[in-house]
């Protein structure tokens, strides 16, 4: 699910099928998901529910809204946490050196640009990654 800015991105990752979350409400066009992976959380993680078969699961890395709505639904929630450490370094290193990942660096900045770079982070539309070179 992305915009429609991002269509042709996202089909160059792999997705065989994209929706336009900006056309239409996502959860009238999906349905009956095995896992569904949120990194926006609120009002979509809610909405994301109803797009789950009954036994599925929604990962999520952001903050949600604890609660009964996900039973009622017959779904599962889990919550990601990214550990920086040396050894998931290694191993996403591994998966880039494979060609199984490939990471896209939507712009580089100097140290001393920072705050720039936190704005264009902030602004929520950054597509891949924000480098920051010391
Ligand atoms: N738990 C963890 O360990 C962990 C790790 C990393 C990040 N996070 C959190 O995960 C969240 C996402 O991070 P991110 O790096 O992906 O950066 P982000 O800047 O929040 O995501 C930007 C992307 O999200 C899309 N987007 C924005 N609103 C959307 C919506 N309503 N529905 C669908 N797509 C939408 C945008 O695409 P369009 O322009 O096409 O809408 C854009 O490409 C952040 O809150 C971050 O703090 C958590």
């Amino acid at each position: 699910m992305t915009s429609a800015r991002n269509a042709e991105f996202v089909r160059g990752l792999g997705a065989d099928e994209v929706v336009d979350y900006t056309a239409r409400p996502f959860e009238e066009v999906v349905h009956d998901i095995d896992v569904v992976l949120d990194t926006v959380g609120g009002d979509t993680f809610r909405r994301a529910l109803a797009t789950l078969r009954k036994g599925g699961i929604m990962v999520t890395i952001v903050a949600f809204p604890e609660g009964e709505e996900a039973k009622a639904h017959g779904v599962r929630v889990k919550r990601a946490f990214t550990v920086a450490n040396a050894g998931s370094l290694q191993a996403i290193t591994a998966l880039v050196e494979a060609g199984r990942v490939t990471p896209h660096v939507e712009k580089t900045f100097s140290l001393v640009d920072v705050k720039t770079a936190l704005a264009l982070s902030a602004a929520g539309r950054v597509r891949g990654k924000i480098v920051l070179t010391i």
